[in-house]
């Protein structure tokens, strides 16, 4: 999290000083570094809710959803979209056709409409229940919806694409006056106009902010002739300070003086034409900026972060709430480790029989049974596949409790498990039946479960709201 609070800052004050008449807009990949975050609870995903919450406290207009946005899941994102984070997308669907996001926003400014949409690269990590549509699908139609809302405005969109899909889109879609990409491994990169569609990109996760300022003329075409020959101009004058420069560093060659000293003058030469061109040419953009010429005109800035920039308050507080919730976590998963020591051991046989073979003396018992989680625990571990972690196995399976305790267990028995024991089953909770069931009169076993052999599993960090007596009723078998 290293300089956001600085970022924070910036931004904030650069929005301040244009709020009226500005459009605040990030073009995605800011919640993660990674392509694929585990699930569970994790020190990334953490961060990535108090990235979401700072970025609430700026006020964007809108923000898209990127490809590392989905390294941890659509759930994830959906939670922040809830909180009335401005996502958009208008790529991503679920099985059922629907959008999860909104496509676009639109804001007036200066009497403009300005339409902001987003199309998200695909994710690296694989997402179920949810698909990106190929931008070429929804595109031409979208555009056209737009633009029947919004029909002499500014259209921007906020890609995750490709470079190569991005260059095809502005080509083929004149309609799109900015097109924001969010390129993992880009810096920024100057507008470049491609038909009449600007392409640019800010460095990634807020490094810099960009300013684009747009006076608008009247044709919906970008006429930024006098500025791209200005940077032109400015860019050779660059080049030309650096021979000079590197030549009069040298030490003057003593065979070729004369050719040494032409050359310079030659330079410096060039060097003064190339100063009083582009003085004219500024005036020339100045006046083409104020002149209210037909067409619409733009400058940019990318503005790093600068050194010197003052915290900001409400993020350092929710940093520091972060920092703690970290440690929190890291003391929880130690505890968690030191839980599951029982694994270690060396047990290499199961006494268990198996919920079957007590359901043929319980049937009542056993159908109530299977009516709960319980008897579906291993089953969630598959669907998450989590079923050959020994981290979550022992908590999802009929294991052998003592005292509070699992009985130790050599790791490649809790991975190799019999199926009739992937349940947390009868016998987790009566005792083993073996000899019960061969013998019932003789060898009884327990009627009520203690709470600590519930509490084996159901500790704080699985179930924070354990109450024995209420959660015993919900799992007592019934009675003949
Ligand atoms: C061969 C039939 C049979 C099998 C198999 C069997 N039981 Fe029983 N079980 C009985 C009988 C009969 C009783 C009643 C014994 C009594 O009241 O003396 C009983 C009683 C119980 C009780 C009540 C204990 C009490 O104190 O009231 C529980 C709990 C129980 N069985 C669980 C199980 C479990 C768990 C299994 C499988 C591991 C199992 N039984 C397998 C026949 C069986
Ligand atoms: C071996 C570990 C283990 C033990 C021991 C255990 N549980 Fe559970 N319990 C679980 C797991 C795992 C789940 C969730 C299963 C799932 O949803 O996949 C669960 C779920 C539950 C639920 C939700 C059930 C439902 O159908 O809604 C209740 C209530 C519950 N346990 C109560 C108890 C009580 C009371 C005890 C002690 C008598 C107990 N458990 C003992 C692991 C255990
Ligand atoms: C110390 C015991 C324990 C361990 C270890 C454990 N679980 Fe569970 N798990 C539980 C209990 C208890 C519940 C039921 C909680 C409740 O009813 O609220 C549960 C419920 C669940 C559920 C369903 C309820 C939910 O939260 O959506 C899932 C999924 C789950 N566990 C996955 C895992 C995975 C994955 C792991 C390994 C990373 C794991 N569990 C490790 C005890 C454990
Ligand atoms: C999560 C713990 C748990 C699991 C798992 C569980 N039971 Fe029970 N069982 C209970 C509780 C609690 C009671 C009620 C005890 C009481 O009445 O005080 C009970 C009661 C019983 C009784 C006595 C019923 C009577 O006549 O009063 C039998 C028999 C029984 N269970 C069999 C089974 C069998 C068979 C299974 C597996 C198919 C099973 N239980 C799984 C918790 C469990």
């Amino acid at each position: 999290m290293g300089g956001l609070s600085k970022k924070i800052f910036q931004i904030k004050s650069l929005s301040k000083e244009n709020t009226a008449n500005s459009l605040l807009v990030d073009s995605g990949n800011l919640l993660f570094k990674q392509t694929n975050i585990a699930d569970g609870p994790s020190q990334a995903r953490l961060a990535a809710s108090t990235i979401v919450e700072v970025y609430k406290t700026i006020g964007f207009d809108a923000v898209a959803v990127g490809p590392l946005d989905l390294a941890g899941g659509v759930l994830f994102l959906q939670q922040s979209k809830n909180d009335n984070f401005p996502w958009i997308s208008a790529n991503i669907f679920n099985e059922n056709e629907q959008l999860l996001f909104k496509p676009f926003v639109t804001k007036t400014i200066q009497d403009r409409e300005i339409t902001v949409f987003a199309l998200s690269g695909a994710p690296k990590r694989a997402l179920s229940d949810v698909y990106i549509k190929p931008w070429e699908d929804i595109l031409p139609s979208l555009l056209q919806r737009i633009r029947k809302k919004n029909r002499n405005g500014l259209i921007v969109l906020l890609s995750s694409l490709s470079d190569k899909e991005n260059q095809v889109i502005a080509k083929e879609y004149k309609d799109i006056h900015v097109l924001v990409s969010a390129h993992p491994r880009k810096g920024n990169v100057a507008p470049q106009l491609i038909n009449n569609t600007l392409l640019t990109q800010t460095a990634k996760q807020g490094k810099h902010q960009g300013l684009l300022e747009i006076t608008f003329g009247s044709s919906r075409l970008w006429g930024q002739n006098s500025q791209k020959k200005l940077a032109d101009l400015q860019n050779s004058l660059g080049s030309i300070n650096w021979q000079l420069q590197r030549l009069l560093k040298k030490s003057k060659p003593s065979g070729n003086a004369a050719k040494y000293e032409k050359t310079i003058t030659r330079l410096e030469d060039e060097k003064k034409s190339l100063a009083a061109e582009i003085n004219t040419m500024k005036d020339q953009a100045d006046e083409e900026r104020n002149g209210g010429t037909k067409e619409d005109n733009f400058t940019y800035r990318f503005i790093g972060l600068k050194k010197n920039m003052p915290n900001d308050q409400r993020t350092d507080e929710k940093i520091h709430t972060l920092n703690q919730e970290v440690r929190k976590l890291n003391a929880r998963l130690k505890q968690a480790k030191t839980a599951n020591r029982h694994i270690t051991g060396a047990k290499s046989s199961l006494s268990l029989i198996g919920h079957n073979a007590c359901g043929e003396c319980h049937e009542k018992q056993k159908i109530f049974w299977e009516s709960t989680r319980h008897a579906k625990a291993y089953n969630t571990l598959l669907t998450k596949n989590k079923n050959l972690d020994t981290n979550c196995l022992p908590c999802h399976l009929s294991m052998e409790i003592t005292k509070g305790a699992f009985a130790p267990l050599a790791p490649n028995m809790i991975l190799s498990y019999p199926e009739k024991l992937q349940s947390v089953g009868c016998e987790t909770c009566h005792g083993i039946g073996n000899k019960h069931s061969t013998d019932p009169e003789q060898f009884k076993l327990v009627l009520t479960p203690a709470s600590d052999i519930c509490l084996t599993c159901h500790t704080d960090e699985h179930d924070d709201n354990f109450i024995y007596k209420e959660k015993l009723e919900k799992v007592s078998c019934p009675a003949g």
